[in-house]
């Protein structure tokens, strides 16, 4: 399947929730239980785009969502801000297709630019093809967190896995290279 990547909009917010939605009810890599509705994720969307955090979609030739990642805090203590978490999701009928691939390492390349530095993804469920995507980019196991999550009717773990970005932990970071306007204490 041919497809191309563009900053998302507010105009795929429909598709970003209905693939969202089906990974909420079907899937164990999201921890959300009752689908959020498109407000949600519209405001989801604006916090996300609003403090400067790259938010990915993945399209076909007619401009058809397949796929999206995006970028955010992993907790906003301000020691925290030059690490994000990733979050990647194709559309159940597009896995397998290199599209998930192709959004993570953009995402790597405009988080990098940004100037944090490190990658963290969560995984939830262990999910064994997020494992995968996430080994090929280049991240390492960071932890396993057991039995973090109880859905459908099973205990889940949760992997971390870490990359680092740009020159990593090698020098310090620039200050002002983040959205300050999130980060607290
Ligand atoms: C994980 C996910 C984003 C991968 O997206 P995708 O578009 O199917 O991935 P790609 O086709 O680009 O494959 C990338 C790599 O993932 C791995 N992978 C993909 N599907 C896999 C599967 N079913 N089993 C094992 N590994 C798999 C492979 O390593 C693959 O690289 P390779 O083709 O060079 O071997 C997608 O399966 C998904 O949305 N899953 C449910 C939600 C989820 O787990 N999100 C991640 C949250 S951190």
């Amino acid at each position: 399947m041919s497809f191309t990547l563009r900053n998302a909009t507010l105009s795929d917010i429909p598709a970003i929730t209905s693939i969202y939605q089906d990974s909420v009810l079907n899937g164990v890599a999201s921890y959300e239980m009752t689908p959020p509705g498109e407000p949600e994720m519209i405001s989801r969307f604006s916090t996300i785009t609003g403090n400067g955090y790259p938010y990915i979609a993945a399209v076909d030739p007619e401009d058809n969502l397949l796929g999206y990642a995006y970028a955010s805090a992993f907790r906003t203590r301000t020691a925290y801000r030059f690490l994000v978490e990733d979050s990647d999701l194709s559309g159940a009928g597009g896995w397998g297709q290199g599209i998930g691939k192709a959004l993570l390492a953009e995402l790597i390349s405009r988080c990098t630019e940004l100037g944090f530095r490190q990658m963290v993804a969560v995984i939830g469920g262990a999910h064994p093809a997020s494992v995968a995507l996430h080994r090929a980019a280049g991240f390492e196991h960071g932890g396993l967190m057991k039995g973090t999550g109880f859905k459908h009717g099973r205990w889940l773990d949760t992997i971390i896995m870490q990359l680092p970005l740009g020159e990593g932990l090698t020098t310090a970071p620039e200050p002002g290279l983040y959205p300050d306007t999130l980060y607290r204490g």
